[in-house]
Formats: C-alpha cells, sequence, structure tokens
C-alpha cells in the first residue's frame, strides 16, 4: 500500500533530520470545538505524525473562542521555531473569520497548502505546498504508472479544498481538465469521455457505471456517512466492473492525505 511505504519511507528521513538537527521536526494542529468528525480526523492526524517521528502541538480550543484569541494563537505559532508547520482544522464555527485566521499562517508553515500564496504557485506551476489529498491523488496515479499528459480527465467538485488544486495539478500533468459542479449540463456525456475521473462531491452513490467509460481510472474522494457505514461518491460495486483501476472507501484516498499532510511538513522542515 502505498500510504504505509511512504509513511515508512518518511520515517527514515525524519530520523535522520531530527538526529543532524538536534531537535524533531514539529507540526502544530489546531482544533475548534468538538465536532466529532474533525476530531476524529485530528486524532488521526496526531498519531500518524507522532509514528513517523514528528513531534505534535495540539491545540483543542473551545466552540466559543472568540477570534482574537483564536488569532493570538496562530500568530504564536507562525513565530515558533520549534513549529515547521500548521494546521487549523476545518470547518471553524460559524463565528469565525476562517479566512482571516487561515491569512496568518505563513506560507512556508501552510502544510494544507491552503494559502492565496502557495494557491498561486500552484497555478503557476511554481514550487509550494500543495493541497493533501489532491497531492496524494497525484502521487497515487504515478505508483500506478497511470499517464496523465494527453488523457481527458473529469474533476466532480470544485472546493478549494479538492477540485480545485486537482484540476490544476491535473493541467499541469498535461491532461485536458473538466471541472464539473452543481450547475453543470451533460454530467453523463462528460463523464463518459474521461479516461480519469475524480469525484468530491460528497454524495453516497453519485458516480454510477453508466457515467464511466470502459477502462477509466476512477478515484473516490467521498467520505460519506450513511447507514451502510462510510460510503465514498462511486457505486464501486458496479463502476469497479467496468474500470481499470478504482480507489475504495475507505482505504484509497484517505490515507494518502493524511501521508502528505506528513510529506508537506517534512518539505516546509527542509525548505526552511
Ligand atoms: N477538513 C477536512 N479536510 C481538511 C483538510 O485537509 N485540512 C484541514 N485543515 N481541515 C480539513
Amino acid at each position: 500500500m502505498l500510504a504505509a511505504e511512504m509513511r515508512a519511507q518518511l520515517k527514515r528521513k525524519v530520523e535522520t533530520y531530527n538526529t543532524e538537527k538536534g531537535r524533531n521536526i514539529g507540526l502544530a494542529v489546531v482544533i475548534v470545538g468538538n465536532d466529532p468528525a474533525s476530531q476524529i480526523y485530528v486524532r488521526n492526524k496526531i498519531k500518524a505524525c507522532e509514528e513517523v517521528g514528528f513531534k505534535s502541538f495540539a491545540h483543542y480550543l473551545p466552540g466559543d473562542i472568540s477570534q482574537r484569541r483564536a488569532e493570538e494563537l496562530v500568530r504564536s505559532l507562525a513565530e515558533d521555531t520549534a513549529v515547521d508547520g500548521i494546521l487549523v482544522q476545518l470547518p471553524l464555527p460559524g463565528h469565525l473569520n476562517a479566512q482571516k485566521l487561515l491569512g496568518l499562517i505563513p506560507a512556508e508553515k501552510d502544510v494544507d497548502g491552503f494559502s492565496a500564496e502557495n494557491c498561486g504557485k500552484l497555478l503557476l506551476n511554481e514550487k509550494g505546498l500543495v493541497s493533501c489529498t489532491p497531492f496524494g491523488i497525484m502521487k497515487l496515479l504515478e505508483k500506478y504508472n497511470i499517464k496523465i499528459a494527453g488523457s481527458n480527465a473529469v474533476v466532480l467538485g470544485r472546493s478549494n479544498i479538492v477540485g480545485k488544486p486537482m484540476a490544476m495539478l491535473l493541467l499541469n500533468a498535461d491532461a485536458t481538465v473538466t471541472v464539473c459542479h452543481s450547475k453543470t449540463k451533460n454530467l453523463k456525456d462528460i463523464c463518459s469521455a474521461a479516461d480519469i475521473i475524480v469525484s468530491a462531491v460528497g454524495k453516497a452513490g453519485f458516480v454510477t457505471a453508466d457515467m464511466v467509460k470502459d477502462g477509466a481510472v476512477v478515484i473516490d474522494v467521498g467520505m460519506n456517512r450513511t447507514d451502510k457505514g462510510l460510503c465514498g461518491d462511486v457505486d464501486f460495486e458496479n463502476v469497479s466492473k467496468k474500470c481499470s483501476y478504482i480507489t475504495p472507501v475507505p482505504g484509497g484516498v484517505g490515507p494518502m492525505t493524511i501521508t502528505m499532510l506528513l510529506y508537506n511538513t517534512y518539505l516546509a522542515a527542509v525548505d526552511r
């Protein structure tokens, strides 16, 4: 499994770094409130961080924390030399100005790749920190020798976290990219012509077999809680019969997202 392989490789590199520099690479994780899904994500991130040899700085803030207090924390982490990467778990409670808070994370510590500077670098195809989920998907495509250049790639969803950076990465790798969203017409026709489909819609069973070309590659970013448990966006049972590669949920993209967070934190430390 690629995620496990990359983490083992990273662990060795981190050991060397920590020994040479006489300090541990540090990742600060900020979570506000007690959204159960976010709590689980953060717990998994912190666990993965420690397994690979990072020092983690977890900040659990009350759901009613003021903007000023939250900003003070992010500013102090920005200045803290023991902290190489800062992650503010989203979503934040409605009373907080998320853009303003995230804007206080310096680009070189922005291990989520959400800052305007890192998004701009991605747009310009320059070196920067890239959003973990799409970055992990590129690593998966690379690992399985999937030809991207010249392919028709369809991205379902246009979020700042997944859809948009995914489209840019595929475009930078010379795919012909179509981004579909809730207002897209002829969705089935567009998907049926795709060599690669990346679905980040958030609806269980959204991608059905009649939308998928024989031999296509289907990447499922969905994390939908249903009566049957955790499900992706793709009707796995039927779509898997048609495509050449498909990622399962759970287990496909999810573990890569955390792996790329670790990888970005390592890059942030090495490049500082
Ligand atoms: N919430 C859901 N996904 C993510 C992510 O990748 N990073 C952060 N910070 N919050 C999230």
